[in-house]
């Protein structure tokens, strides 16, 4: 069985480079809902309904674990699934965010400090970050801020123009002006901003991007589970259809447009073939 990982759109190769990094042994098929996308502006029930559309998918490829390598999705879906769709209709498969890993990093590392959080506005509202900080770190101070310009402006590759760097530094000054120890990029798309908001928090400020953490997470989670980890396929060992001789990730997406494409490109950082797929039917 393969590892999915599902992001509303193409973000979540960042995660994706991580866990083929730190775990290049197992067989990866990345999701991106490309058609859909973006889900931070959606509401709960939406991105709750597509994100089960995508795991159920996923499953029916033959993922044994899926990770919601998408801040919105693992805040307004995760919990839900593992609570009531997985234990109804796929007691044996798992279901892991990107929320977690990052909840359990601050508790231990900065459970007394200043923490501050950006993402979409889906994901702020949900408070579900707040909410799994607190239930680890009880005193953590948590500022959060919606920052919904930033994926349009990073998807269209604009992220080095001075418009852009004006908006985020607007978007950031709160988080400044309250002189947060740590912030934590709860989007995947600000993974490709990361060095330029770092150099605009200063050095003092330690930049936290999910990715290696989720990665990390999915080793210790796999070392903890053999029950699980028994049952996923390693590389060139796959007899399922999807992977038979394809050594690098398979990538999927609702949307295959030139737009699309260009974009795996930059942040893959090379061709990786995509096949479209429906989801909604
Ligand atoms: N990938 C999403 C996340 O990590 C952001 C993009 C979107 O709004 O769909 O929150």
């Amino acid at each position: 069985m393969f590892i999915g990982v599902f992001d509303s759109g193409l973000g979540g190769l960042s995660i994706l480079k991580q866990l083929v990094r730190l775990a290049p042994e197992y067989d990866y098929v990345y999701l991106g809902d490309n058609a859909r996308a973006p889900y931070g502006d959606r509401s709960s029930e939406r991105i709750y309904e597509f994100t089960e559309q995508a795991v159920r998918f996923l499953f029916a490829q033959g993922c044994g674990l899926v990770i919601l390598a998408c801040n919105t999705a693992s805040s307004e879906a995760l919990r839900r699934l593992q609570q009531e769709f997985l234990p109804a209709e796929y007691p044996d498969r798992r279901i892991l965010g990107v929320l977690i890993p990052t909840a359990e990093h601050i508790a231990r590392h900065f459970a007394d400090k200043k923490i501050g959080i950006i993402g979409t506005r889906a994901t702020i509202q949900s408070d579900a970050y707040v909410r799994e900080i607190k239930k680890r770190a009880t005193h953590a101070r948590i500022e959060q801020r919606a920052c919904p310009l930033l994926v349009p402006l990073i998807e269209e590759g604009w992220h080095n123009t001075t418009p852009a760097r004006q908006i985020t530094r607007k978007y950031l000054q709160p988080f400044r002006q309250k002189q947060v120890n740590v912030l934590v990029l709860g989007c995947t798309h600000y993974a490709y901003i990361k060095t330029m908001i770092t150099r605009m928090m200063g050095k003092r400020v330690t930049v936290l991007d999910p990715a290696l953490l989720c990665a990390k997470a999915l080793k210790r989670y796999l070392a903890a589970h053999p029950e699980i980890e028994h049952k996923l396929s390693k590389k060139g060992s796959g007899t399922d259809s999807l992977c038979e001789t394809e050594p690098d990730p398979i990538l999927l997406s609702t949307d295959t447009s030139d737009r699309i494409k260009n974009l795996v490109q930059r942040y893959w950082g090379g061709a990786l073939p995509i096949e479209r797929v429906q989801l909604d039917h």
